[in-house]
């Protein structure tokens, strides 16, 4: 389809996917899927993958990766994601993943890679010791949004910089073989809690790798175990203000009200309003209660996915075959605008 200008119209579609290194945290939750389940119901189409390929970018034991696949599908699903309205599968089974990764690895230029934040945090000080793949990441994730065309992307504050790069791809390859083909995708970063912090640090990221359990909730936790992460984490001795101004300078009250808005559907101010001049010792085991009561159904319901994983092979299959029969035209057409001579079906 094609505008006034000539331009082809996108038609909205959503992409996004997680890593299945680890278990789900509740950043991942709250930056993340509970605006996949939100798109889900908005009536555009939905696509959401479990990214096994970009796992690999790290060491991952096998049987565990395995099996973090099958839990990542679980919390999809026990978080409301469904995969009769929702195309669900991991990433290996669609290959068109890998095949437009490689294209975009010829249009990327190192120096837009070489800027990448998450590269230099995760390779830490040894870069030469990085897998290539973990540099050349963030070209496969612009080949899982644009092998679909999708037109937005909902994500946590952290991906931002990786979306940027999509952008630019899309462009540079438009421009580069003259066509208007790939959209330019949107990033979709909304919420209170768009960036859920570490619970023992509130200046870092709360994160699926960090060393402390202590610094995360885990989908996996029990409702003991949530409650005890609350209690323990870090804060500061004044009582919440009467303002949101007043969390200026104080991390970690701002990543707990920030939680709690994020679970409760509500804005951070209307948190403030709610527990102004309250102490930690009060507002710690309201915060507990309702983490406890979003996320123990959840933890239930994926345990009882779980006990049944060739019925989660069966939906990732079902959602792999969906989602090829998308992307392998857009494939297809996108080697064709290359220049491959082509003379068999994908
Ligand atoms: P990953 O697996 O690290 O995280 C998955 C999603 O969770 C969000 N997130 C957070 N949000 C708020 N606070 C936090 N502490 C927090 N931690 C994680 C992330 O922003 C992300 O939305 N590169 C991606 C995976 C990916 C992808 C894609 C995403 C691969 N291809 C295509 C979108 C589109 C990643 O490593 O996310």
């Amino acid at each position: 389809m094609t505008d006034q200008t000539n331009a082809v119209v996108h038609t909205p579609r959503v992409f996004s996917g997680i890593q299945p290194s680890g278990h789900l945290t509740l950043g991942n939750y709250l930056g993340a899927i509970r605006r996949f389940v939100e798109m889900q119901e908005s009536g555009i189409e939905t696509i959401y993958c479990m990214v096994d390929l970009h796992a690999i970018t790290v060491w991952q034991d096998p049987d565990a990766l395995c099996h973090a696949t099958r839990e990542l599908a679980a919390g999809f699903i026990a978080s409301g994601l469904d995969p009769k309205k929702s195309i669900l599968f991991n990433q290996s089974q669609v290959s068109a993943h890998a095949q437009l990764g490689w294209v975009f690895n010829c249009v990327a230029r190192m120096g837009w890679l070489n800027r990448m934040t998450q590269f230099k945090d995760k390779a830490g000080k040894n870069r030469e010791a990085a897998s290539v793949g973990l540099f050349a990441y963030p070209n496969l994730m612009a080949a899982d949004i644009l092998v679909y065309h999708a037109t937005h992307v909902p994500v946590g504050e952290d991906q931002k910089q990786h979306l940027e790069l999509t952008r630019d791809i899309a462009e540079k390859f438009n421009h580069d073989y003259k066509v208007d083909w790939f959209p330019i995708t949107e990033p979709v970063i909304e919420g209170a809690a768009t960036r859920v912090m570490s619970l023992r640090d509130g200046t870092k990221k709360m994160s699926k790798s960090d060393p402390s359990d202590m610094s995360r909730i885990n989908l996996t936790d029990d409702a003991d175990t949530i409650a005890k992460k609350i209690r323990k984490a870090k804060t500061d001795p004044e009582p919440l203000p009467d303002s949101i101004d007043g969390l200026e300078g104080r991390p970690e009250a701002r990543n707990l009200v920030n939680i709690y808005a994020g679970l409760s559907g509500r804005k951070p101010e209307d948190v403030i309003d709610e527990f102004a001049g309250a102490q930690f010792g009060q507002f710690k085991p309201k915060l507990a209660d309702l983490a406890v009561s979003v996320l123990s159904p959840i933890n239930a319901e994926m345990n009882r996915l779980m006990a049944d994983v060739a019925e989660i092979d069966r939906i990732l299959g079902d959602g792999a075959d969906r989602a090829a029969a998308i992307a392998n035209p857009i494939l297809e057409r996108t080697f064709d605008i290359i220049g491959m001579v082509r003379s068999r079906q994908l």
